[in-house]
């Protein structure tokens, strides 16, 4: 009996220009471009495994151990739905190949971090789901073709396709054809750069990303002001920023796209709050160490982000690493909670075969 399974896995990326806000919510077509680091390690993936099968009744799919409904028309059956799609086409021009498209699959995902809580979960989550599937399907489909699936789960997969420094081009065409993820630069083009986790808070958080933005867009004039007047300019800039390897640039317009999208949660009615006082006491301390770097005549040697949660991520050059660390343990004694600080980046794997 020939069992079709694969199992793929991919990290969370963490965005260094902001995506907050949607044009399109059925396709997820973003107001704005974006740009992130894919986290390399193992501390923050999604791993995936999707199986079809002839038996199979339904659809489904367990979100670490427990069964997560598969709405008609939802992310999930959008995903699925397109991956089946592109094995029905090979099926049909290879009358050789097992006609799997038809069968329904059963899917299992696990987050080895914290769900929902701000970490990017829906990123690596989506990103897995479609990796494991195209393992599955045995699909030749491009990275860029796969960010355009994975993009329709959760905006944020579209980038985790992809390892290093990655752009999600917002796109023109209604149809969401030239919305898509690309590489900026790879991982290898600077490996001195370093992520650390701070986890303040592993709980799920008040507000959606999903339904957050969607209230920004719907209230917040500062939003308007961040689409055409801002982002635009730092995208070009932050690229420009990592192709020369200028760290304190990058750090420069990384904090500052972190704190206008906090301030344009806060400018939404009701307002959204995603940092409580731990994040904004973590703010403070980078900005104390910064100060002291540039008085001494150096550059900057970290840069905050926030995404959708209070949790802090921090990147900075390798040699400020250790220094870091032991600035947080010394202010913030619970730390141990804090993550092996040690991430670089990389892309989604797909480790999926079909096993006869
Ligand atoms: P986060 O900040 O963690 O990305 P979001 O509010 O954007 O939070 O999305 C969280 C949602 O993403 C979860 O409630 C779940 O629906 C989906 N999700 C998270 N992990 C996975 C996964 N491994 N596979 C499929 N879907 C996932
Ligand atoms: C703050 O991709 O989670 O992390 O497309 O509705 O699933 P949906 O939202 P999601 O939003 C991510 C928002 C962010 C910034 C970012 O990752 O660019
Ligand atoms: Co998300």
């Amino acid at each position: 009996m020939t069992v079709y399974q694969a199992t793929a896995s991919a990290p969370v990326n963490i965005a260094c220009i902001k995506y907050w806000g949607k044009r399109d919510t059925k396709l997820i077509l973003p107001t704005n471009s974006s740009l992130s680091v894919t986290l390399d390690q193992d501390h923050l993936r999604s791993t995936t495994t999707s199986r079809a099968d002839p038996s199979f009744q339904q659809d489904r799919l367990w979100l670490n151990g427990t069964e997560d409904e598969i709405k008609e028309g939802g992310r999930l059956a959008t995903c699925i739905r397109e991956m089946k799609a592109l094995r029905k086409q090979l099926e049909d021009k290879d009358s050789s190949l097992p006609k799997i498209s038809d069968y329904h699959v059963h899917i299992s995902s696990r987050n080895n971090f914290p769900t929902a809580a701000g970490l990017a979960s829906s990123a690596s989550g989506f990103a897995a789901l479609v990796a494991s599937l195209a393992a599955l399907y045995q699909l030749p489909t491009s990275r860029s073709d796969l960010s355009r699936i994975a993009r329709q789960g959760s905006g944020s997969a579209c980038r985790s396709l992809f390892g290093g420094f990655v752009a999600w081009q917002k796109g023109e065409r209604a149809d969401g054809s030239d919305s898509l993820a690309v590489e900026v630069a790879p991982r290898e083009h600077w490996p001195d750069i370093h992520a650390l986790i701070c986890v303040v808070n592993d709980e799920k958080k008040g507000t959606s990303s999903t339904s957050g933005m969607q209230r920004t867009v719907e209230t917040s004039p500062l939003l308007q002001h961040r689409i055409k007047h801002v982002v635009p300019e730092r995208m070009a800039a932050i690229s420009k920023a990592i192709l020369a390897r200028d760290f304190d640039t990058f750090a420069r317009i990384t904090m500052q796209d972190s704190n206008q999208f906090h301030a344009v949660a806060l400018d939404t009615e009701p307002p959204i709050f995603y940092m409580n006082d731990v994040s904004r006491a973590i703010i403070a301390l980078i900005v104390e160490y910064n100060r002291v770097a540039v008085e001494k005549g150096g550059k900057l040697k970290a840069a905050y982000t926030y995404d959708a949660g209070p949790n802090a991520v921090i990147y900075a050059p390798k040699e400020n690493i250790k220094e870091i660390v032991e600035l947080i343990v010394k202010y913030f004694p619970q730390a141990e909670n804090f993550k092996d600080p040690f991430g670089l980046f990389g892309a989604a794997g797909v480790q999926g075969k079909v096993v006869e």
